[in-house]
């Protein structure tokens, strides 16, 4: 398999916090991969280094082999990485429709006059995608009569509309009572998780897709920082895929 992500070196202090600290990760095209870690533990801020959204102290980020560790947010999306947040980022206003309609304008590079985003094909995978994630009866309902769970698989869902090549999913069942509502992914994906039975349960029973293997998880776990509930304690961080 060929290595989809890597990170080498990657270091990121806020004042005093060690949040990540010569993190040598590698993910491979295909995979499924649990970050596992208590409050605190930096999954978010791996997270916000791999899409751009912070930029690193030191160390640096392969996508496919190409250096990402210096482009913007927006560059590092139209090389194929998505991602979910932990609160969910939605346009409240909008029906569930809408803000999926924008998800595939912006995948296209087209934002234009609204009347111009209801195109019949963008409306049709739409509904694909809403049925996929349990979401169907919600498609004309505003963001904001939403249920917490519902509105998390909604940002879950705009990610995945992106098709990206790797998907990065930030405490994605928080909120959702019903695990099996995932779609199948077959795409690559990082699963933050407080805690690793709910990452693991998560996967093997409801991402049905080859690439979410149950062993990949338990193998691939990486632990941030020293966390209890994971097994995985020790001074932060020890992360590592392999
Ligand atoms: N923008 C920031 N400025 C200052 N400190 C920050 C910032 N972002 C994160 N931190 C600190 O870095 C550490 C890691 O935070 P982060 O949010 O990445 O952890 P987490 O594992 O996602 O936690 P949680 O499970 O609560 O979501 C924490 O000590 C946090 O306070
Ligand atoms: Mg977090």
């Amino acid at each position: 398999m060929s290595v989809l992500l890597e990170t080498v070196g990657l270091t990121r202090f806020f004042g005093m916090v060690r949040a990540a600290e010569a993190l040598n990760i590698r993910i491979d095209e295909g995979e499924m991969v649990g970050i596992i870690g208590s409050n605190g533990s930096s999954k978010t801020t791996f997270l916000n280094l791999v899409t751009g959204y912070l930029k690193p102290d030191s160390g640096r980020i392969l996508l496919d082999r190409r250096d990402t560790t210096a482009l913007p947010p927006r560059r590092i999306a139209r090389l194929g990485v998505a991602r979910s947040f932990q609160v969910p980022q939605l346009y409240i206003g909008l029906t569930v429709m809408e803000n999926l309609l924008l998800s595939f304008a912006a995948r296209s590079g087209r934002i234009g006059f609204w009347r111009g985003l209801q195109k019949p094909e963008w409306v049709g995978e739409a509904r694909q995608i809403l049925a996929q994630f349990a979401l169907g009866s919600y498609a004309d309902r505003p963001v904001a009569a939403l249920p917490e769970g519902a509105r998390k698989l909604l940002d879950i869902a705009l990610a995945a509309a992106l098709r990206p090549r790797l998907l990065l999913m930030d405490e994605p069942t928080a909120g959702v009572s019903t695990e099996d509502k995932f779609a199948a992914m077959d795409t690559t994906c990082v699963w933050c998780a407080p805690t690793a039975p709910r990452c693991r349960a998560a996967c093997s029973s409801a991402v049905t897709a080859p690439a979410c293997r149950t062993e990949a998880i338990s193998t691939a776990v990486i632990g941030l920082s020293g966390s209890s509930s994971n097994g995985l304690a020790g001074p932060k961080p020890t992360a590592s895929c392999r």
